[in-house]
């Protein structure tokens, strides 16, 4: 998508694409072969390229810290990303912003999973604060459930209320470096089993 606006912009557009028979790689000419977590293809690209960005959050933000300290433009930054890795980081983040968020805690172990749905009530939300996307790594818990869970504990989870909520909408916005920022229309999204099956656009009113 994003090349399909670069022509008119006459901006190029080099990728690092799983396969060369991906969906980018087919609108990509020159699109190069390589994981988004190796530190080296990324590098590579850097190199060739005059600005950085990626389509996904699972790129390992140490090196775009690195690749950013070593003189690469890299947009957005590292620290804005890592709002989009780290669930426990935007949640904070979010709350210092004072925008309304449902109640939530980091737990570190079951205990702190019940203390919270005893509070909050249950069922509660559950989610790996990081590397999980369309659903996978949350769980919608009830009381019996999350005493009963399974979990290695090694790192915490981020507990949530369950919102009763009617629908969810999403919103695209950018911001250039020096500030200019632009919207996309609001679009309704319908999830199934945690994976976005459909989207309404313009969401319906
Ligand atoms: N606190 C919550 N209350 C109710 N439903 C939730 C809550 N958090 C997440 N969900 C549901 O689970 C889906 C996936 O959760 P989300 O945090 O967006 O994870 P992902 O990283 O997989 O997109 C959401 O789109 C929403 O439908
Ligand atoms: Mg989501």
């Amino acid at each position: 998508m994003m090349a399909q606006a670069a022509v008119g912009l006459q901006v190029h557009v080099t990728a690092l694409v799983e396969s060369a028979t991906s969906s980018t790689a087919q609108v990509v000419p020159d699109a190069v072969v390589g994981r988004a977590d190796d530190p080296q293809a990324l590098r590579a690209l850097a190199e060739s390229a005059d600005v950085l960005t990626f389509e996904h959050e699972h790129v390992p933000n140490a090196v775009l810290t690195d690749l950013r300290a070593a003189g690469h433009a890299v947009e957005p930054g590292p620290d804005a990303l890592v709002h989009a890795q780290d669930k426990v980081v935007m949640r904070r983040r979010l709350e210092d912003l004072g925008v309304p968020c449902p109640r939530w805690r980091e737990a570190a172990g079951v205990e702190d999973v019940l203390a919270f749905g005893d509070d909050v009530g249950w069922p509660v939300v559950v989610k790996t604060p990081r590397g999980g996307y369309d659903g996978k790594g949350v769980r919608v818990l009830e009381r019996a459930e999350a005493q009963a869970w399974d979990l290695d504990w090694s790192w915490p989870v981020l507990c949530e209320e369950k919102v009763p909520f009617t629908r969810e909408l999403a919103v695209l916005v950018s911001r250039t470096p020096s500030g200019e920022v632009r919207t996309w229309p609001v679009l309704q999204t319908i999830q199934r089993g945690g994976v976005c099956a459909e989207v309404l656009s313009p969401h319906p009113t």
